[in-house]
């Protein structure tokens, strides 16, 4: 089955208003007939701003978290249904810097996970494992086992959305070489399929992320398991343009 490549910017903490709308604009033109799917996902202050931009466009918005109750005294908190109800389409879940810093965890994964797909919004569900367990020789033990609980128990596999990024690559210049790459989304494919079965893990789309620039991404896109990319620093510039249309580069 043929997967449709998707590149989704994770703007993390950057852009308020102003600029996202500036940045916005510009690059609708840019990216909206991209062959991949594009997607923005700015702080959660910019989304109606970005999707009234992007309304007649092929770009979707997507937020960089959400909560798994409709609604609540969760302090601080945006549920999954508050963002599917304004527009919004896809939300990454479970992000390095979410379970590094903000208590995240396989079991709130999971439950996001299942919640979003419940109300029609396509979960970005990240995996990826450290410096230290990758030199300990436990990357695929720690990737795998991310995977069977953040996805366990999910009705339709299919429309799940896997980024795989390595956390000693986020934002350090340092990529995963294209075997790495292609190796560890490998095993996440694997192991959906034990969970799920082959034909529904062929399906799914799996991304790599971490220091994703214009001129890694069109050998990282060559690789059989790698169909997109989630890309952090790159996506708050012009750059990002280029990674989006890395077939016509
Ligand atoms: P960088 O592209 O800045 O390495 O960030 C990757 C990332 O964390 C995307 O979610």
């Amino acid at each position: 089955m043929a997967r449709r490549p998707i590149i989704a910017g994770n703007w993390k903490m950057n852009m308020g208003l102003e600029e996202a709308n500036d940045f916005i604009t510009m690059m609708v033109p840019l990216c909206e007939d991209s062959y991949a799917e594009c997607v923005f996902c700015p702080p959660y202050i910019d989304i109606i701003r970005a999707l009234e931009i992007t309304s007649n466009s092929g770009i979707e918005i997507g937020a960089q978290n959400m909560h798994w109750e409709d609604a609540g005294a969760f302090t601080g908190e945006i549920a999954g249904k508050m963002l599917k109800d304004l527009g919004v389409t896809f939300v990454i879940i479970g992000h390095s810097e979410r379970r590094e810093h903000f208590a995240e965890t396989d079991e709130t994964v999971n439950k996001k996970t299942k919640k979003a797909l419940e109300i029609g919004l396509t979960p970005i569900v990240c995996c990826g494992e450290t410096l230290e367990q990758r030199e300990a020789g436990d990357a695929k033990n720690v990737v795998v086992g991310q995977i069977e609980k953040d996805l366990a128990d999910i009705d339709d596999v299919t429309k799940v959305v896997v980024a795989y990024e390595p956390i000693w690559a986020i934002g350090t210049g340092k990529t995963a070489t294209n075997a790495q790459a292609d190796e560890a989304c490998g095993w996440v494919r694997e192991t959906i399929a034990k969970m799920y079965g082959q034909d529904a893990a062929d399906a799914v789309r799996i991304q790599y992320g971490g220091s994703v620039k214009p001129d890694n991404i069109v050998e990282l896109m060559q690789e059989p398991n790698i169909d997109g990319a989630l890309v952090g620093g790159a996506s708050l510039t012009k750059d990002f343009e280029k990674i989006v249309n890395y077939d016509k580069y």
